[in-house]
């Protein structure tokens, strides 16, 4: 065991920026079970009246998700929205191309905007750039947010739902630059298309925002120059910049892929300076921040081709410990560059690369499940610029990482803070002073811990419970310190009311 200490300094003044609400985004696409047999399985003894299973609705409500970005995803560039709207028994099956299945379109975006409602999410809507034209994009925000009197807004009330939606947020396409994406442009094209489709959007409803395709990844062979050129000719039409990402341990490296807060961070780094270069390169007064709208762990390589059945099993992952520690230190990125990111959605919410599973008699939670519920209810107000000294782990892809990787949070309104420590030492306990620099009396109120000894290790059906954050005893805190031993493997999460 190590003796060797860290220490974290939190200052509730040396603040980064206000952490937006939407940072803790879902992303619900049709693919796989995700939305069918996930979110709407109305033959499930566990629907509702609406066929929106309950357990999975309470699990998401459970994880606080503040947005749902919908409908997809490679889905959306050969998606119809006329499909999936009007009566159930006259909408058309249809062959999805994307993920060679099945689509019955029994779930449009009426049902989406039903869904969101019982979970008290924000929606975010994607227009299609891939068969789709900006006149079908235009129409669907007619669609969606105008009043009444005109041929899409009348539709919709014919439809049973009188009161306009008012979906606020729009991606304009997705993943454009990949070239498996239907109707896949090049960097000028997409940017031209864009900018277009943005405009006549706005002209329909000028308070929505809307999000431009960035790279799908930081290994495109036109990463970045996609996001800068697509940028460059979209700027002032556009508000957000989408990122999108998914992590692995395909090596079987799990000390480099236990310090991937790393590559998240020089990703938006990368991302972000190209957003402060086109600003100044276009003279502009616009801002634009990243909305990293998928990003996840997927790697374990269940089939993503259908064989044309309806609700194929698909990409379904089982995740263990390693990645719940990856997802946790997703979280604390987000924190940390919360004055860039703004928008941020897991991919995806439900049975498809998600950390929620189910089967006809229940739901499965693995373990990033808790992580991702602990950050997202509690972290609150403004994300803090904490100093963090610590002793190092060596790494292959990153050499020498801080064992430790943390976040924290204050909401000056309730006082209450949080922190975010990953031990990811998988060895080492790291004893761990913490230091509140402020002067202000506190004590911490709740902590919890979810840890493990095998990075492997996983919940099973057999066994659902095996990995869970569990609470630990409060440490006490004396004249603004307190010390906590982490243990290797770890997440701990403490929260701070005012005294
Ligand atoms: O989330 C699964 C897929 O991953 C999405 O459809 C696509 O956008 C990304 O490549």
């Amino acid at each position: 065991m190590s003796t060797s200490k860290a220490q974290v300094l939190i200052d509730r003044n040396r603040t980064i920026a206000p952490i937006s609400p939407l940072l803790f985004g879902g992303f619900a696409e049709h693919m796989g079970r995700c939305v069918y047999e996930g979110i709407y399985d109305p033959k499930s003894p566990h629907a509702d009246e609406r066929g929106f299973r309950n357990d999975v609705l309470d699990a998401l409500r459970d994880q606080g998700y503040t947005t749902i970005r919908y409908p997809g995803g490679n889905f959306l560039s050969g998606y119809n929205w006329l499909d999936g709207v009007g009566p159930k028994d006259q909408r058309p099956r249809v062959r999805e191309l994307a993920w060679q299945s099945t689509e019955t379109n029994q779930f449009g975006t009426n049902e989406f905007m039903e869904f969101c409602k019982a979970i008290q999410a924000e929606p975010m809507l994607g227009v299609n750039m891939g068969t789709g034209t900006i006149q079908s994009a235009a129409d669907l925000v007619e669609y969606c947010n105008v009043a009444q009197g005109t041929r899409w807004s009348d539709l919709r009330a014919s439809h049973g739902v009188r009161e306009p939606h008012n979906v606020r947020y729009w991606c304009v396409g997705n993943e454009m630059d990949g070239p498996w994406q239907i109707g896949h442009l090049d960097a000028a094209s997409y940017g031209n298309k864009a900018l277009e489709a943005a405009k006549v959007m706005k002209m329909q409803d000028p308070t929505i925002k809307t999000i431009l395709c960035g790279s799908s990844n930081d290994r495109m062979p036109t990463y970045p120059d996609w996001d800068r050129t697509a940028l460059e000719i979209a700027w002032e039409d556009m508000d957000y910049l989408s990122m999108h990402y998914y992590a692995g341990n395909g090596e079987n490296d799990t000390a480099s892929y236990l310090a991937s807060a790393v590559l998240f961070e020089r990703y938006v780094d990368a991302l972000e300076g190209t957003l402060r270069y086109v600003k100044a390169k276009r003279r502009s007064k616009h801002d634009i921040y990243l909305s990293w709208d998928e990003w996840q762990v997927w790697y374990k390589g269940d089939p993503t081709q259908g064989n044309w059945v309806e609700a194929p099993h698909l990409a379904e992952e089982t995740y263990n410990l390693e990645d719940a520690l990856v997802v946790a230190q997703w979280l604390n990125v987000f924190l940390r560059k919360s004055y860039a990111l703004k928008i941020a959605c897991v991919a995806q919410i439900v049975n498809t690369i998600s950390w929620l599973h189910t089967r006809p008699d229940g739901l499965l939670k693995h373990p990033s499940y808790y992580a991702f519920k602990l950050v997202s209810n509690l972290a609150r107000g403004d994300a803090l610029d904490v100093h963090v000294k610590s002793p190092n782990v060596e790494t292959r892809h990153y050499d020498a990482v801080p064992s430790l990787d943390v976040s924290a949070s204050y909401d000056l309104e309730t006082q209450k803070g949080a922190l975010f420590l990953v031990n990811r030492s998988q060895t080492e306990s790291v004893p761990t002073d913490l230091v509140w620099q402020d002067g202000q009396t506190l004590k911490i109120d709740q902590a919890w811990q979810l840890a493990g000894t095998d990075p492997k290790e996983v919940n099973s059906w057999d066994a659902p419970e095996r990995l869970v954050a569990k609470t630990i005893p409060l440490p006490p805190v004396d004249g603004g310190r307190a010390t906590i031993n982490l243990p290797p493997l770890s997440f701990t999460v403490l929260t701070t009311c005012a005294v």
